[in-house]
């Protein structure tokens, strides 16, 4: 079992996050709750960020929003140097909220809403990433309207696709993001965003996937966006400022994923700086101002997942459930594509595992798991499950499906935990529910 940077078993045979016991968080907090521990997303967000100063210079380390988006996060990581990568108005009056310079905002979306657009514009956005033919006329009238130049980039497909462990490059032009650079549809719309004069062209854009391991994934991104750098320059005589590699960078799930450390984050850091340094060298390119937008790196190992055991169903050679007081409400990631997770007995976490069983919610749905068929301690109701990996992705798609309030999220520092999304009430929950006149 991979305790990670954040965990450990204490003298009481208690799961620790951030040096608490989760004994007493659920006591105090009660179930489900998630936990974040401080030091984890300070440790690799930090990592990140110094890597990219020491090994290339300028450049941006934005966190992706949409793996965790709450006003204390934005702190932390603001204050740690960060951009934030946003893809709503949410997302941005969010960061706001958070005290986030806007601009570090990087503002994404392949349907971005006029009045997130104007949002953006009028709250002074670093950089919109253009991601639809229309977008050019759109943020150049939101910038003229509130009388300013927006700096722009524009989202490419590179035709590099990479998935976990493997990586191909294909020609495939049939992502919803991005202009393709093989179809010719890039250098159309990167012309054409010139004939906007309230718009400032700074650069490309690129994400070529989510739980990559393989850096040479990125390395063939940074051959081929290069390239297209110096394709650029040399038919149209445009320069690219800024390249945007993404994010994706992987984490520890289960077992079956390599276990990085805030270093190892670090080198996948200094391979990029290397590669992009090599490859604007070589092709005798301006180094370009580089951004990458980690986001299920910096938060997900940091969070963890807490549950009481309620009903226990043994369906005897065939599979065993721990039916917990969440699900995918609170995870729907199962739902959604099939992740996997691993979990620990966190009120008997020195116990041997002993079982083989499936972690099911309390959702009306058969769907509805968080872990499927994975080694266990014997748990009885009223026993604390903990999930791992589970600061990404969870709390930012929950929602309140069945009549459920979402989970609320503490945030331990130094052993000490404090709400950073405090927990909701029934009233909440209908808090926007009119009856018509009709139905009086
Ligand atoms: C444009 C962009 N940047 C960054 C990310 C973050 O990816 P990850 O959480 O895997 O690092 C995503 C994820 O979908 C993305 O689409």
């Amino acid at each position: 079992m991979n305790l990670r940077d954040t965990l450990r078993i204490n003298e009481a045979g208690h799961l620790e996050i951030g040096g608490a016991d989760t004994v007493d968080l659920v006591k105090r907090f009660g179930t489900p709750l998630y936990a974040l521990d401080y030091a984890y997303i300070a440790n690799v967000a930090s990592a990140f960020v110094s890597a990219l100063r020491d090994n290339y210079g300028e450049g941006a380390v934005a966190f992706a929003s949409k793996a965790f988006c709450s006003a204390a996060v934005y702190k932390l990581i603001s204050g740690l140097g960060l951009y934030a990568d946003t893809v709503s108005k949410g997302e941005m009056y969010t960061a706001f909220s958070g005290k986030m310079l806007p601009e570090r905002i990087i503002l994404h979306g392949n349907n971005k809403q006029a009045y997130e657009i104007d949002y953006a514009v009028e709250n002074g956005a670093g950089y919109i990433v253009l991601d639809a033919g229309h977008e050019a006329a759109a943020v150049d009238a939101a910038a003229k309207k509130h009388g300013k130049i927006q700096r722009v980039l524009v989202r490419v497909n590179p035709g590099v696709e990479a998935h976990t462990h493997r990586f191909v490059q294909t020609a495939r032009a049939d992502s919803k993001f991005g202009f393709s650079i093989a179809d010719g549809c890039a250098d159309a719309f990167i012309k054409s965003v010139f004939n906007y004069p309230n718009l400032e062209f700074c650069g490309v854009h690129c994400h070529i996937g989510s739980q990559i391991f393989d850096e040479e994934a990125y390395g063939l991104a940074i051959d081929v966006m290069t390239d297209y750098i110096k394709r650029l320059g040399g038919l149209y005589g445009i320069a690219v400022k800024v390249l945007n590699l993404g994010g994706g960078f992987g984490v520890h799930y289960t077992e079956k994923d390599p276990y990085y450390t805030a270093e190892n984050y670090a080198e996948y850091v200094v391979f990029i700086a290397e590669k992009l340094k090599e490859s604007a060298r070589k092709k005798d390119i301006a180094k370009p101002f580089l951004i990458i937008e980690p986001g299920r790196s910096l938060i997900a190992e940091a969070g963890i997942t807490l549950y009481t055991v309620g009903a226990v169903k043994d369906i005897k050679g065939i599979k065993k459930y721990y039916a917990v007081d969440g699900g995918m409400f609170e995870n729907p990631r199962y739902v959604m594509y099939r992740s996997e997770y691993s979990a620990i007995v966190a009120n008997r976490a020195t116990e041997p595992f002993a079982e083989t069983v499936s972690l099911t919610g309390k959702c009306c749905e058969s769907g509805d798991m968080i872990a499927v068929d994975i080694p266990l301690q014997r748990a009885d109701r009223g026993d604390i499950i903990a999930v791992f990996s589970t600061g990404a992705y969870n709390y930012s798609m929950s929602s309140r499906y069945n009549g459920n309030l979402r989970p609320p999220v503490v945030m331990v520092k130094n052993g000490q935990a404090e709400y950073i999304v405090k927990p909701e009430t029934y009233d909440d929950l209908i808090r926007h529910d009119i009856i018509p006149n009709f139905l009086k």
